[in-house]
């Protein structure tokens, strides 16, 4: 049934109790599809999250829903279960050392290296949700590039959820987001006001990111290099095989001299061999 046939299909109140059976169904799913672990303890989490998807098809419960997804027909639900159970907190300038660390320490220092070879600067946001994280990017990258157009610079910012991917092309907020921001750093965003209580990033910064829908646990289309990838507040869902078969991944696509910042509360599942850690997960692909 698509999404729209849903909305006009009369609604009983859906069951959405979780039995043992859907919950480890659900949790394979997840995981072969997206590499995501649902825990245990997530159990009413995720039954409140698969409850949307119940509504929206007009089912009668998640046991239904669970049904659904094993006949060939569910193969356009996958993304929207996936869509469903991701979790996409985030914030502008989230752990704002990374950002420092890029403005003062890396920046620089490629700006004046590869203006000299009109040459590029690329940096990928791998797990960049609604956008906040990207656009803080383009707006310390801006800070330090200025004007200049001798330098190649892209940001590509990727994720799993193409819902959250829309919000994020729309580049529109809340204005409230932005009044909590500390003063020297709130001006670099350049926002424009839009009305009903939102505001949106200036072209100039949207222009600088190219959004697209990537799956970690998949084949990657990028041939790199990069010179700065994010992958921060993600690798908390995945298990240590999935997180050093992306890591190897990482390094493999990272300039040498390159950095990978990874969230606060997160660390390389094994020590890497071309991986040096320089600050507060903060790491240097060695050459
Ligand atoms: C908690 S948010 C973190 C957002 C941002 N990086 C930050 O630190 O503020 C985690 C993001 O990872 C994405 N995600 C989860 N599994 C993924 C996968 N297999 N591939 C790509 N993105 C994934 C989710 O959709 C979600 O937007």
């Amino acid at each position: 049934m698509s999404k729209s046939n849903a909305m006009l299909a009369p609604q009983a109140p859906a069951d959405v109790s979780l039995t043992r059976d859907d919950m480890s169904f659900i949790a394979k799913l997840v995981y072969e599809q997206a590499g995501i672990v649902i825990r245990e303890h997530k159990e009413a989490m995720t039954r409140g999250r698969l409850a949307r998807r119940v509504k929206a098809l007009g089912l009668g419960s998640v046991s239904e829903y669970c049904a659904y997804l094993k006949t060939p027909q569910a193969a356009d639900e996958i993304p929207e279960l996936i869509n469903a159970v991701t979790t996409n907190h985030t914030s502008f300038f989230r752990e704002r050392h990374h950002f420092d660390h890029l403005r003062k320490d890396v920046l620089p220092k490629l700006v004046q290296e590869r203006s000299a070879r009109r040459g590029r600067i690329r940096i990928w946001c791998s797990a960049s949700s609604s956008g906040e994280e990207p656009y803080s990017i383009a707006a310390v990258s801006r800070d330090v590039l200025g004007a200049r157009s001798d330098i190649d610079f892209r940001i590509l910012a990727t994720d799993i959820d193409t819902d959250i991917l829309a919000k994020a092309e729309t580049a529109l907020y809340p204005v409230d987001q932005f009044e909590r921001l500390p003063s020297d750093i709130k001006p670099l965003l350049k926002i424009e006001a839009h009305g009903r209580g939102e505001a949106r990033i200036s072209d100039d910064l949207r222009r600088m990111i190219a959004f697209k829908r990537l799956n970690l646990i998949e084949r990657w289309p990028m041939t790199g290099p990069f010179d700065v990838i994010f992958c921060r507040n993600v690798f908390i869902y995945f298990d240590t095989q999935t997180k050093a078969s992306i890591l190897d991944r990482f390094v493999a696509l990272l300039s040498p001299g390159g950095f990978l910042y990874l969230g606060h509360s997160e660390s390389l599942p094994q020590p890497h061999p071309q991986l040096r850690l320089i600050g507060r997960t903060i790491y240097e692909r060695l050459p």
